[in-house]
């Protein structure tokens, strides 16, 4: 009855009823489980959403206390790496998702998708060993999950949850700054091109076990200029001139690199596998030498911090240096801490992965893995975040 009375009041108003017809058709030939994919993410502190409140780490490793989420979107700090929101949390909301919860916390459900990612985390069990989750636990809770999706769901309907599923990946500069960099030992024992090839190795084989598993869509966050973080400027051997750290940013370029080819590889190997490569790197080192382009103000310092450039890791909680200055306008600068970006880059980088220019993101943007266009609706189109743009 109500579909007929909407028909009868076409004249009145066309374009309502073009786009009730629409929504009418749409919900007769497609259940939402059809376009929806749930998102999994694995990673380091660019991702982690609170999973390292429930583990026994350092001070350096949380975020669940001010000024951290200081921005007021959350009531209290969540254990976010930010003044607010992150990457993930973004792409969540335009993927009409929920906010994705961490693995760890007692209340998450798996419907949607979960987050396993730790700060401090690194491709490799030896990076920061003991005080973080690393890639391969990471992968074992996966497989928790998946076993608890088929005993909820049955094998078949779990099956296509895992096939439509997201799988993002933002990890590997803790192996890089800590692992490497940090770790006299291992330099002497790997050069950095052996070094390079294990991160990837490791890394490749992590989405070889998510496709065996069914997985199929793969988004990576491509590591950014590591030696311009504040913290590591503040090391750089030319830290008064004002320069990043040279070997850092090298061990990002080399890392960026080899995923790319291998990413190339993946695809003609393994049928349906499907991706979303990103050049965060090129994007981040932009705003960092041209903020005012974009609408920052500060490219170089730290919003919470101390020392040169507030690259001194100390933003609240019980970190060993307890003493920190923040700035007054968080949204005036690219970096919140001394490692971690502002909610505001999360953001922007976050449009870009989701619809952004083919010089930042491809072959597959995430809004392509996300939905299948040829279901999208008018009302899919209206409600995009960048149609404004
Ligand atoms: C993975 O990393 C370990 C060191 O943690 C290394 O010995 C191994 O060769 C790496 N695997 C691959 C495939 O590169």
């Amino acid at each position: 009855m109500a579909i007929i009375s909407s028909i009868n009041s076409c004249s009145d108003n066309l374009i309502i009823c073009v786009l009730l017809l629409l929504s009418i058709s749409y919900g007769a030939f497609c259940s939402p489980l059809d376009i929806t994919s749930s998102f999994f993410i694995f990673g380091d502190s660019t991702v982690d959403p609170g999973n390292n409140n429930f583990i026994e780490t350092i001070a350096e490793y949380r975020a669940d206390y001010e000024p951290y989420s200081q921005n007021g979107f959350f009531e209290t700090p969540t254990g976010r790496f930010s003044d607010g929101r992150i990457i993930v949390d973004f792409i969540a909301e335009y993927a009409k998702l929920p906010i994705i919860p961490p693995f760890l916390h007692p209340s998450a459900d798996y419907i949607n998708g979960v987050n396993f990612a730790s700060g401090g985390a690194g491709v490799l069990s030896g990076t920061n060993q003991g005080l973080v989750i690393d890639l391969q636990t990471q992968l074992k809770s996966f497989e928790k999950v998946q076993k608890s999706l088929i005993e909820k769901l049955g094998d078949e309907e779990a099956n296509k949850v895992i096939k439509e599923a997201v799988y993002f990946f933002s990890i590997g500069s803790n192996d890089y700054m800590a692992g490497y960099l940090g770790n006299p030992k291992i330099r002497q024992r790997y050069n950095p091109e052996q070094y390079v090839g294990m991160v990837i190795g490791n890394l490749t084989e992590a989405v070889q076990v998510l496709y065996r598993k069914g997985g199929r869509k793969f988004g990576f966050l491509s590591l950014s200029p590591l030696g311009c973080l504040p913290a590591l400027r503040a090391l750089s051997p030319k830290a008064n001139e004002g320069g990043c750290f040279e070997e850092a940013c090298a061990l990002a370029l080399a890392h960026n690199n080899a995923l790319s080819s291998v990413l190339r590889s993946l695809e003609y190997m393994l049928k349906g596998f499907k991706y979303c490569n990103s050049n965060f790197y090129d994007w981040l080192h932009d705003r960092i030498n041209n903020p005012t382009k974009y609408g920052f103000k500060d490219g170089v310092k730290a919003c919470c911090g101390t020392g040169p450039y507030g690259g001194i890791y100390t933003c609240g909680g019980r970190k060993k240096i307890t003493e920190y200055q923040l700035c007054d306008n968080v949204d005036d600068h690219v970096w919140w801490d001394s490692f971690h970006a502002t909610e505001r880059i999360h953001e922007q980088f976050a449009m870009a992965l989701w619809n952004g220019p083919t010089s930042s993101v491809g072959p597959y943007s995430l809004q392509d893995l996300f939905f299948d266009k040829a279901q999208l609706t008018i009302a899919d189109v209206v409600d995009d975040p960048r149609a404004d743009l």
